[in-house]
């Protein structure tokens, strides 16, 4: 065996060992508690027939983008499609990425500098982590959506100095304090990144929006495969900034383009979410009934509002055995594992969506209620 072979094959014994190995399951047509599609647009039929109507109504439409933006990549739709977002989310300016990955590695790992600082929330997403590591600049990360660390570390802080965080924590599902951080990070003289990935379609069309933060919001990114049910992401900021990415921005750079589908989608997803109102509002009932009857004395829920609800089994192996029950009773529920949270913090993270049924949140809580290890 090669000396390459050896080192993956003990480093997958080594998840093997600790009971966190990965594997890629299909789609078993089980009771949807995990998916993003929060509002059933990724399933939509009728967001399907109005994708296929509007590429029917294109005079050319290529099967790929046959280039990266800056090279054959750039279409006047593509170019109109980001103004109309960014204008919706009350923005001067977007620019499309093709996911919420790339967008905030592209945003993080451009724009701050040498000398310059990155605080991030210590639950902020991969890709923000991923971001701020590919940067230059100085890092920290405060305390969970806690004011006084933010503050703490805001005082320190050289440079040109950039605060990112997420208005609904992915693995968590709560808020982060959002107001008060923009007053902070204002105080301070910083400017504030904001991923609604986990908010845009669930709480209209994103916290920042729905506070009106944008003009104390310096760049917010939103994320289209979640609750919008397509896929990639924009970034929201002023001309400059729309500028500045297009420039620097190596994810945004160095890809080929989005293809004509993917744009139509995008367009057609937030002419859906417009009219979306039955559903977000049966999606906030959803949410109220299972935090309503959930009940276990044993577990923590996690306090949060959003469509993300997470009991704290605190080990992996609890996590893993709660999930098998559901799962082997129709109910796709996964576990999330250290060393995806932290040790000590494994959960279930089941996600609430406006098309799961009452009678669905009922039997898979009748389980999870009596659940005992
Ligand atoms: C908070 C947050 N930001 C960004 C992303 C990445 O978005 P995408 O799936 O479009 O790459 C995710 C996806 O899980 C996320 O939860």
């Amino acid at each position: 065996m090669s000396s390459a072979d050896q080192f993956i094959q003990n480093k997958l014994q080594e998840r093997q060992a600790a009971g966190n190995y990965r594997q890629l399951r299909p789609e078993a047509g089980l009771i949807d508690f995990c998916s993003n599609d929060y509002l059933g647009f990724a399933h939509s039929a009728i967001l399907k027939a109005n994708i296929n109507a509007e590429i029917g109504a294109q005079a050319h439409v290529l099967n790929g983008a046959a280039g990266s933006r800056l090279l054959a990549g750039n279409t006047y739709y593509a170019e109109a499609l980001e103004a109309e977002v960014a204008s919706i989310h009350g923005y001067p300016a977007g620019l499309i990425y093709n996911s919420g990955y790339d967008a905030n590695l592209g945003l993080l790992s451009a724009l701050p500098q040498r000398g310059d600082t990155i605080i991030t929330d210590e639950l902020a997403h991969a890709s923000i982590i991923d971001g701020a590591r590919l940067s230059y600049a100085n890092r920290y990360k405060f305390k969970h959506n806690d004011l006084n660390s933010l503050t703490e570390l805001l005082k320190l802080a050289k440079g040109t100095v950039y605060v990112a965080i997420e208005s609904i924590y992915s693995m968590d599902g709560d808020a982060a304090p959002l107001a008060e951080i923009c007053a902070i990070v204002q105080k301070y003289n910083a400017n504030l990144i904001v991923d609604e990935a986990h908010a845009t379609g669930v709480f209209g069309l994103g916290l920042v929006h729905q506070l009106n933060l944008q003009k104390q919001v310096f760049a917010q990114v939103v994320t289209f495969g979640k609750a919008l049910g397509c896929h990639g992401a924009a970034i929201l900021g002023n001309g400059l900034l729309r500028n500045y990415l297009i420039n620097f921005s190596r994810s945004f750079i160095y890809t080929t383009a989005a293809p004509m589908h993917n744009l139509a989608a995008i367009k057609m997803a937030y002419q859906l979410q417009e009219r979306s109102g039955a559903e977000q509002l049966l999606l906030q009932q959803n949410i109220r009934y299972f935090k309503d009857i959930f009940q276990n004395p044993s577990f923590e829920l996690i306090a949060s509002d959003s469509a993300i609800q997470c009991i704290l089994l605190k080990s992996n192996a609890k996590a893993k055995a709660l999930a098998g029950l559901l799962q082997t009773n129709g109910y796709d529920v996964r576990p999330i594992l250290s060393p995806t949270v932290a040790a000590g913090s494994e959960r279930l993270r089941i996600c609430i969506h406006s098309y799961n049924t009452g009678q669905e949140i009922a039997g898979m809580l009748n389980l999870i209620n009596n659940f005992t290890t």
